[in-house]
């Protein structure tokens, strides 16, 4: 065993142990590592999230999946081939070590929200991270009355937590019973056939997102809509354009607004 020198620094990470890993399909993974007890996080937040690579770390910014109280840390990430950090992050096993950051930050939090009647949680692909959190989170259903989740992707198995919000949430011992009476998911798939098909664009601009929700309207409405929006960048662009062309503000951890936005973060 080495000592450390006395005079060397504390590691800049938490050294922290995977404790599950689930592939959802070649693209898509999730996986979840023991909480440090230091960690303080609101639900929405990202961290850095990495391995001890050679010849250096490797870090980049995830959003926490899981809610600001939870035991466990839990991520959704997608795999690229030859991707500097989910070409390795991808073939973790339960036991193997991950660095973390010691700072949690990110915009896509209750606090950078002015009150509203109805928040919409819109993501693609692992833009969806941050909603799995926000989601899981009782205080989200005490600032609104309904909370829908949209998530657009391109393959139906691409879908992850399709199982959580169609059964497994309404028996979450805390939000089970918020989630029944306040919950809606709403996904959308573009590249094959599903059941509501198309870009969450189109579905909003058409104002079908709206009618299927009962509304009896076919667009925002800044006084009683609030967004986030994560995922691909021409999404967010898209969605935040059609948020401000009807009134709505973004807003910040500084100024609460009507809606926030947060790049995808991938590795
Ligand atoms: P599409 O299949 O029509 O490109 P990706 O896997 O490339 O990150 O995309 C995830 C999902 O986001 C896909 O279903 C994709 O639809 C959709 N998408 C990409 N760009 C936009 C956009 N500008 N507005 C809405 N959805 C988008």
């Amino acid at each position: 065993m080495t000592t450390p020198a006395p005079d060397a620094k504390p590691s800049p990470y938490n050294h922290q142990t995977v404790l599950w890993v689930k592939h959802w399909t070649d693209r898509l993974f999730s996986f979840a590592i023991s909480r440090p007890a230091s960690l303080r996080f609101r639900s929405g937040e990202f961290i850095m999230i990495g391995l001890a690579l050679e010849p250096k770390p490797i870090l980049r910014a995830y959003s926490i999946a899981s809610p600001g109280f939870a035991d466990e840390i839990e991520f959704l990430s997608i795999k690229v081939p030859d991707g500097p950090l989910t070409s390795h992050l991808s073939n973790i096993q339960p036991g193997d070590e991950v660095l973390m950051g010691k700072k949690p930050t990110g915009t896509l939090v209750l606090d950078a929200l002015k009150g509203g009647k109805r928040l919409f949680l819109i993501s693609t692909g692992t833009g969806l991270a941050p909603f799995l959190s926000v989601a899981r989170d009782p205080e989200t259903y005490e600032r609104f009355e309904q909370v829908i989740i949209v998530h657009t992707v391109r393959e139906v198995a691409e879908l992850a937590y399709r199982d959580l919000f169609e059964r497994g949430i309404f028996e979450d011992e805390l939000v089970g019973e918020q989630a029944k009476a306040q919950l809606v998911y709403y996904p959308t798939v573009t590249r094959e056939p599903f059941e509501r098909p198309g870009r969450i664009t189109d579905r909003t601009a058409s104002g079908e997102l709206f009618r299927d929700l009962g509304l009896d309207r076919t667009q925002f409405d800044a006084s009683e809509d609030r967004a986030m929006i994560c995922g691909s960048m021409a999404m967010i662009k898209d969605v935040a354009a059609m948020l401000e062309a009807h009134g709505l503000v973004e807003g910040s951890n500084a100024e609460p607004g009507d809606f926030v936005i947060e790049r995808a973060f991938v590795g």
